[in-house]
């Protein structure tokens, strides 16, 4: 996307600070970076960014500045010496973090009179601006100044003037992905104990999970709306299969651990006397009794 070359900082440059800060270069907007371990930005420099020599600097140098740091200690840690330069300012905090750590951040930069997005980056290093997206929450005046030049990250999605909820979007959607990778991995290992390379098993794989997430959009629809969704794939039906897949890899010397918790829930269904609901009826018992994240 083309737009107007905009004055930007990005604090951090790890391997998806780095990403950031080229992608943003290559879309010609005029950087300052600044890093911990300043080396990290040599080919940055090279290619045209200016180096600043503490977070304060860097921040005082743009109106719009991305922070990418390993978790919310380290924004903390660099952003409370330099809460002078903050004023004025739009930061982005794309770091990955908890809803309750970007309401809180909101509230730090709004009182030193700057404006706040949260972020969440649901993309890896090697697809920034390519592929996959980024969520922004919080002001959308901000979002809708500089939505046009964060385009060139990935896809700028808003969800919500509500600082935590890009936090809790991305968090969710890397929930449903580590489920996955668990499932995954279990299944490789079992493929592999009984000799077949897990690169013969991966296209079934892909498009068995392909057809699965088709029904998506109907598991939803049945959890908002408390009705049973999958009729003729009874939970207690899913509990004596699920026992047959722990089994098998015992059989093949396969830990159970990342599916265990699964077949646990399942039996905690059937014993709830919900074995003739669907498996969307599960999202029920997951409801502990402490507080529930609200968008
Ligand atoms: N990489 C991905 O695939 C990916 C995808 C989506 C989201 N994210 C998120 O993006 C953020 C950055 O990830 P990354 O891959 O860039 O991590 P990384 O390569 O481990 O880089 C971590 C960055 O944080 C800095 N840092 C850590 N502790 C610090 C402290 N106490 N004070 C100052 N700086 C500190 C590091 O500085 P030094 O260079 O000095 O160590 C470095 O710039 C994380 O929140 C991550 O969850 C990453």
């Amino acid at each position: 996307m083309t737009t107007e070359p905009i004055e930007v900082t990005v604090l951090g440059l790890g391997a998806m600070g780095r990403a950031l800060a080229g992608s943003l270069l290559d879309a010609g907007h005029r950087e300052t970076v600044w890093n911990r371990t300043a080396s990290r930005g040599d080919d940055l420099a090279a290619r045209g960014a200016v180096r600043a020599a503490t977070p304060t600097a860097a921040i005082a140098a743009s109106g719009l500045v991305i922070v990418c740091l390993l978790d919310h200690d380290a924004v903390r840690e660099v952003l409370q010496p330099a809460a002078g330069a903050v004023r004025g300012r739009t930061l982005a905090d794309l770091t990955n973090g908890t809803p309750a750590q970007a309401r809180e951040l909101a509230a730090w930069v709004e009182g030193h009179g700057a404006e706040f997005l949260d972020g969440g980056i649901m993309a890896v290093p090697s697809m920034l601006g390519r592929a996959g997206f980024v969520l922004y929450s919080g002001s959308r005046a901000a979002f809708e100044r500089y939505g046009p030049a964060l385009a060139a990250l990935g896809e700028p999605r808003f969800t919500g003037d509500d600082p935590g909820a890009a936090a809790l979007f991305d968090l969710a959607l890397l929930a449903a992905m580590y489920g996955m990778y668990g499932g995954f991995l279990h299944a490789v290992a079992l493929i592999r104990a009984s000799g077949w390379p897990a690169s013969d098993f991966a296209p079934m794989a892909a498009s068995w999970l392909t057809a699965m997430t088709a029904g998506l959009p109907s598991m939803a629809a049945a959890v908002d709306s408390g009705t049973d969704g999958t009729p003729g794939s009874g939970i207690a039906m899913q509990a004596t299969g699920f026992g047959n897949l722990l089994d098998a890899g015992d059989d093949a010397g396969i830990r159970s651990d990342l599916l265990a918790p699964m077949g646990a829930l399942l039996q905690r269904a059937v014993e709830a006397g919900l074995g003739d609901h669907g498996i969307a009826a599960l999202a029920g018992l997951l409801q502990t009794d402490g507080t529930k994240e609200a968008v």
